[in-house]
């Protein structure tokens, strides 16, 4: 991406299941870093998070503990906009539209749905299927110029791209085509209970991440649990020590300490040691979070997220004048 040159930014979390380290560290602290230079808008998406079954009840309350999440990472409403998907509906009409564009064969390579439907996959709803279609719709509604995301969300991203070039040339040129950001290091933070596989809201033991919202002192056990590899050594080797490695980046992410330097640092300390202090700073870390996560009342948050989509809602309902014009359903 070219620099210090303003850029529109979008990018999301669904808000359902427990926001984790891995979503702060591969995406969101990014967020927070691109929000001085660029125009960044941040959405809630919570028509994502219907495409399996949620309570309404608790759907209800992540939302707003979504947006806490965003503000509580840093987040100033002042510099971008922060809203809720379902406030504005050009998403889903954009989306129905490309879904007319998208071929079944794009969303039969999605890697993601294969790994969510599983051995379901003919009884897993609809939504969770077309999803990348809808995701596409959210980014390019707004001119978006990059995409910040974790390494899961490439393959979406790719797909987004695919669709708006493949629009464009059957209709002419409507979309501007986004770039995907990726973060180098923390693109994917793993499980803590298992290396292989990365830290996720729908991991079957609560053991694999550290939430957002665990009690500092639960964190810190888990850290202190976490699978390590053979041998002693604190190196970072992705294939060799793939725990260890994990460990060092979230250490260094946290810390703001270069891999290189905690290598030196722990040179001739044991695993113990090590875990120890990165306890300590992962429970800093929660405890400065938190306090500020329970400064937003839900209605301060509810506001914020109205007056977002009061703000950008103009831009999503030219860009889907402007794509219903040129499918024809506009005289
Ligand atoms: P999701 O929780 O699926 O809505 O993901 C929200 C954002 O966090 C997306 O940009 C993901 O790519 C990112 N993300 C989710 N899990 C991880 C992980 N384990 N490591 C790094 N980024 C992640
Ligand atoms: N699908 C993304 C995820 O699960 C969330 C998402 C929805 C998103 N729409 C988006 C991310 C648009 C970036 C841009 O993580």
């Amino acid at each position: 991406m070219e620099k210090n040159k303003e850029k529109i930014i979008f990018s999301g979390v669904q808000p359902s299941g427990e926001l984790h380290l891995g979503n702060y560290l591969g995406a969101i602290s990014k967020w927070v870093e691109m929000q001085n230079e660029h125009k960044c808008i941040f959405c809630v998406v919570d028509y994502h998070a219907i495409t399996v079954k949620q309570d309404p009840e608790i759907l209800r309350k992540k939302i707003i503990e979504a947006a806490k999440i965003y503000l509580a990472s840093g987040i100033n409403p002042e510099k971008s906009v922060i809203f809720q998907q379902s406030a504005i509906s050009a998403h889903t009409e954009l989306a129905w539209i490309l879904n007319c564009i998208a071929r079944i064969s794009d969303l039969n390579k999605m890697t993601q749905f294969k790994d969510k439907a599983g051995k379901k996959q003919e009884s897993v709803s609809v939504g969770l299927y077309d999803y990348p279609i809808l995701m596409a719709a959210d980014i390019l509604l707004y001119n978006t110029d990059a995409v910040p995301v974790g390494d899961d969300q490439s393959q979406h991203v790719e797909l987004c791209r695919l669709l708006a070039k493949r629009f464009n040339s059957q209709f002419g040129d409507t979309f501007k085509i986004p770039e995907l950001i990726i973060r180098k290091e923390g693109a994917r933070i793993m499980g803590l209970d298992d290396p292989n596989k990365k830290m996720s809201k729908s991991a079957g033991s609560s053991a694999n991440y550290i939430a957002l919202t665990d009690k500092p002192e639960a964190a810190m056990k888990k850290i202190m649990k976490a699978v390590t590899d053979s041998g002693k050594e604190i190196i970072f080797n992705k294939e060799k020590k793939p725990a260890i490695s994990n460990l060092l980046t979230i250490y260094s992410l946290l810390a703001e300490e270069p891999v290189k330097e905690l290598e030196n640092k722990y040179k001739g300390k044991g695993y113990g040691d090590f875990k120890k202090d990165l306890a300590e700073i992962t429970a800093e870390f929660l405890i400065k979070f938190q306090k500020k996560f329970n400064s937003f009342t839900d209605e301060e948050v509810k506001e914020i997220m109205d007056e977002g989509a009061e703000k950008i809602k103009s831009v999503a309902e030219e860009t889907l004048r402007r794509v219903k014009e040129r499918v024809g359903v506009i005289q």
